[in-house]
């Protein structure tokens, strides 16, 4: 059972607070009978017309994006700069399952679909985020073995699963390292290794789950397909176990 505006408000049709008014104003139908009270809860069974038009349900949609840097992960800007959600041309209000910085590149995953997105954003044995860092110096063993046994960032604990030194540049004296996390926290990359003395120039994400890049350039996007979004509910029966 889900309250009515919001029912109305995930059709599609009007944002949550216009659903309310619709509502207040007489214009909501269930079951044939004019409901003008707010907080009523329906289910699935129930028929809601707004306007005597039945509503229907939005299609779920999901999509992978290699997100360009300069594009800030929300639906909305208050300072009107470009957004994720432009990137991508549907009427489904879609929105990023988690966050990447403004100047961060890489996978990111969009979809109408909320439980979709709660499975990959709960901190998940099954769902690994892995990015590549290009840091301002070279890491030492020393320093990775203190990124694999925790820092702490704002008064907890977070662990990279995997670090991996891919590439050294002794003129520029920057490396390239491969790191693997678990848990979604804002900025954390960027935090971590800062937390072991380096700084991030360019970061990218290459991985979420099973999700990569493959054939996707900068900017560009594609649907997922049946088994993907398929795959993504099992990882959450896995670990609901
Ligand atoms: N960690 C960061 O610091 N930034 C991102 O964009 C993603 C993870």
């Amino acid at each position: 059972m889900e309250r009515l505006q919001k029912v109305i408000a995930e059709s599609g049709i009007a944002s949550r607070r216009k659903a309310e008014q619709l509502i207040i104003a007489g214009k909501v139908k269930v079951n044939g009978t004019t409901v003008t009270e707010l907080g009523i809860k329906v289910s699935n069974k129930d028929r809601i017309e707004v306007n005597n038009k039945p509503i229907g349900k939005e299609q779920k949609e999901y999509y992978i994006l290699n997100k360009p840097r300069g594009v800030v992960t929300t639906t909305k800007d208050e300072h009107h700069r470009k957004t994720v959600v432009d990137l991508i041309p549907t009427k489904a209000r879609i929105y990023p399952v988690g966050r990447l910085d403004y100047d961060t590149t890489g996978v990111l995953l969009l979809t109408n679909d909320g439980e979709f997105a709660n499975i990959l954003m709960h901190p998940n044995d099954k769902v690994e985020k892995v990015y590549m860092a290009k840091l301002n110096g070279i890491i030492k063993g020393e320093q990775i073995n203190k990124l694999k046994e925790g820092v702490e960032l704002d008064g907890q604990i977070v662990k990279a699963s995997r670090v991996k030194l891919k590439k050294v540049n002794e003129k520029t004296n920057t490396c390239m390292v491969q790191i693997t996390i678990h848990e979604g926290k804002n900025h954390q990359v960027k935090k971590m290794f800062e937390s072991v003395g380096f700084l991030v120039d360019k970061l990218k994400r290459e991985k979420v789950a099973f999700f990569d890049l493959k054939d996707l350039q900068s900017g560009e996007f594609r649907q997922l397909t049946p088994k993907e979004v398929a795959k993504v509910y099992a990882l959450e029966q896995k670990t609901s176990k």
